[in-house]
């Protein structure tokens, strides 16, 4: 029955997103475009990682280190490079800021008219591209507040309640889009014979409590008190199970569906965490709560975060409304 009505239906991406923004007003045409090109850019990196271990030079290192202190691989530098290809002609964003770039990327020629910054992750778990699990990339559509001023984009040090819609690319078996325009959350499967993400799930709502929690445990002795002892609640109490994959899009895709928690805490030697803000947990809180769950960096609600810089990193418990309280309520507790 489901084969039946995905084929019949058969909605692209495209129509969705006009019928969600209900309008053909120059904003939502924009963000039309800006989706379809979003999605040109999953299509490119997906048929890349299908054959990376048949072609030379796609796995493996560059030898650089970006900004984050991170190695660098030649799949993070590649999907980087490709989001900026297919913005560079479109007229429509003027700015692209990543966790691969020191400072954001500038599209002259689109300035004056393209108003809208895109963030992401270009490959996200880019530990597990040499073999062969999934990876993702992360997104998100930022209108910049005033002006960009001394061109440090410092206008986009802003909460994460100004995203205008988020997203993530999830590539694994099959290369699924899911995304929000602040109107729920929505995904799409990639049909490689069309070349087409086609709507699989409308709506998408997490469940208020899951069975998996996601997590490090090999940091267990860096966390503070709070999160062990949540730990340790876990490990005493029935009906909870271990799932964690190194790609946070991929972790964060099964607690949507199935419900759970994901926590990425601070720990000894990076007491914000590791995940960035602006490029990581800003986009995924904001999808998240779109899908009626909940982010937290452990004091405040994610989105109310506001970055000190581009490259801010933020703890994150993020997944179903009550695992995260749950968790809120050891921290309180301490
Ligand atoms: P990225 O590959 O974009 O740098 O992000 C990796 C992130 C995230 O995907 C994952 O959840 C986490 O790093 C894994 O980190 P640990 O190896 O420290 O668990
Ligand atoms: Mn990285
Ligand atoms: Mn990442
Ligand atoms: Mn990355």
């Amino acid at each position: 029955k489901q084969e039946m009505s995905l084929d019949r239906d058969c909605t692209t991406l495209s129509r969705h997103v006009l019928q969600q923004l209900q309008s053909f007003s120059p904003d939502a045409q924009d963000l039309s475009a800006i989706m379809n090109r979003i999605a040109l850019a999953g299509k490119l990196i997906s048929r890349r990682l299908s054959r990376a271990g048949l072609m030379a030079d796609v796995l493996g290192f560059t030898g650089e280190t970006n900004v984050q202190g991170e190695e660098v691989k030649k799949m993070d530098v590649f999907a980087n490079d490709v989001f900026i290809a297919v913005f560079k002609q479109s007229g429509l964003v003027c700015r692209l800021a990543s966790e691969e770039m020191d400072d954001p990327y500038y599209i002259p020629e689109n300035c004056p008219i393209g108003r809208y910054t895109l963030l992401y992750d270009p490959i996200d778990g880019s530990s597990n591209v040499d073999i062969n699990l999934n990876v993702g990339s992360i997104f998100s559509i930022r209108q910049g507040i005033g002006e960009d001023l001394n061109g440090d984009a410092s206008d986009l040090l802003q909460d994460g309640h100004k995203q205008l819609a988020a997203g993530y690319i999830l590539y694994g078996p099959s290369t699924v889009l899911v995304y929000s325009l602040g109107y729920g959350v929505h995904s799409f499967i990639l049909d490689p014979s069309l070349g087409e993400f086609i709507l699989a799930q409308e709506n998408i709502r997490i469940p208020d409590h899951g069975p998996v929690y996601s997590t490090n445990e090999g940091n267990f002795w860096q966390w503070d008190e709070a999160i062990r002892d949540y730990t340790r609640y876990v490990h005493r109490h029935e009906g909870y199970t271990a799932r964690y994959s190194g790609a946070l899009v991929g972790d964060i895709h099964r607690i949507l569906l199935q419900g759970g928690v994901f926590l990425y805490p601070g720990t000894v030697k990076k007491p914000e965490g590791k995940l960035r803000l602006l490029y990581e947990t800003a986009p995924l809180a904001f999808l998240i709560e779109q899908a009626g769950g909940r982010a937290s960096n452990g004091e405040q609600n994610l989105l109310d975060v506001v970055p000190t810089h581009l490259h801010t990193r933020t703890p994150l418990i993020i997944g179903s409304a009550e695992d995260v309280k749950l968790v809120e309520s050891f921290i309180d507790d301490h």
